[in-house]
């Protein structure tokens, strides 16, 4: 093994790393206990905000009371809970709208919901032998925990900005839905982006596709539970091969870069749009510059890119793996390579990137 033994240790810089490996250890193990917290309802049994002590908390929750007093010890040290001087614990408004409330951007238990899933013991055997191998990992390889949890972290943020930001930043877009458009969501998932959209545009036909059979399944039974009805429908099928159209619009919400032929699938859509018909591609926020990347939001898109992102993209056909940090310059250049001779940045916010093509 190579080492550098005869270099001499900088010891603040060994202690700032050490600092912040201590800190990651604590989020990794955390990271379960979080879901934990969801799924026994302790988070929520303290979103009123009132102190509450480890017994309180365990007999409201049906838990015992030991498990739970270290739980709220192991959060108020990392400032997900807070300590009271008189030794309770309660939630500040902001660890409420973290932990307790889904439909806020904010909610972070769907993004841990994800990570966790995508980094357990049996995917990490398959990534490293397909680190080897080349091969990649498919989406439909993923314990379903990725699915659920990928809808319940972006859900929130397409709550918060789709219908009332990002359809406007497309020329025409929202008019031609109040009126009445057609609209292919591709990469739909769990179609919680194509649900929303209907909801806002009743006038409009919607349909979802995904190749992952599953995530449709699910997206059916959820448009099922809203009382869309023939609005909105779902079907499995890729990007390079979806049926129907002409369409006014085709999305893509934070998918494009999980496909093996982005150019394939943008092809495909530019001959089945409309004249004057547009192509709206919601991407993770990202510098074109790696060095610009490496911060704190950029850090966990890597991971999970890493985890997710690249692998999916290499199992299927072409594998061009953009990863999710693919950057401005490198989407516009598949986009050009599609044919599309309009490119845009429509609009952006901290989290993503709202490209509007044309052809
Ligand atoms: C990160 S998820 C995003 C899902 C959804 N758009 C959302 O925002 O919640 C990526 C999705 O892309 C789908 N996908 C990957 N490659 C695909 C392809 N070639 N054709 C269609 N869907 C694909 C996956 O099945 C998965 O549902």
């Amino acid at each position: 093994m190579a080492t550098q033994a005869h270099v001499a240790l900088d010891e603040s810089a060994l202690e700032a790393l050490m600092g912040k490996v201590v800190t990651d250890l604590g989020a990794v193990a955390s990271a379960p206990l979080l879901l934990i917290g969801e799924k026994l309802g302790l988070f929520r049994a303290m979103a009123g905000g009132e102190p509450v002590g480890s017994a309180d908390l365990a007999h409201s929750t049906g838990t015992q009371e030991r498990n739970v007093r270290e739980w709220l010890s192991a959060m108020a040290a990392g400032g997900y809970v807070t300590l009271d001087p008189d030794g309770r614990f309660r939630l500040t408004p902001e660890q409420v709208v973290a932990f307790c409330d889904e439909d806020s951007p904010f909610y972070a238990l769907g993004g841990f919901q994800l990570f966790t899933a995508a980094a357990r013991m049996e995917t990490r055997d398959k990534l490293a032998r397909a680190f080897v191998d080349g091969g990649g990992l498919g989406w439909d390889q993923h314990h379903p925990d990725v699915f659920s949890g990928t809808a319940r972290f972006f859900r929130p943020g397409y709550a918060a900005h789709l219908v009332d930001e990002w359809l406007p930043a497309l020329d025409g877009t929202a008019d031609r839905l109040r009126t009445g458009g057609s609209v292919a969501d591709v990469g739909c998932g769990l179609g919680h982006s194509t649900m929303l959209m209907a909801e806002a545009f009743p006038a409009s036909h919607f349909v979802g596709f995904d190749y992952h059979a599953p995530s449709i399944e699910a997206a059916r039974e959820l448009a099922g539970k809203a009382g869309l009805g023939e609005r909105v429908t779902f079907e499995v099928a890729g990007a390079a091969d979806f049926g129907g159209g002409p369409y006014d619009l085709i999305t893509f919400f934070d998918c494009l870069h999980d496909m093996g032929d982005p150019v394939g699938g943008l092809s495909h859509c530019r001959a089945r749009l409309t004249e004057g018909g547009v192509v709206m591609l919601v991407e993770p926020h990202a510098e074109d510059n790696l060095a610009e990347n490496l911060n704190p939001l950029g850090r966990a898109l890597y991971a999970a890119s890493s985890l997710v992102c690249v692998p999916a993209s290499q199992a299927q056909p072409v594998g061009r793996a953009l990863g999710a940090q693919a950057g401005e310059a490198r989407t516009r250049e598949v986009a050009a390579e599609a044919g599309f001779r309009h490119f845009r940045r429509a609009t952006e916010t901290p989290f993503n990137l709202v490209y509007e093509l044309r052809s």
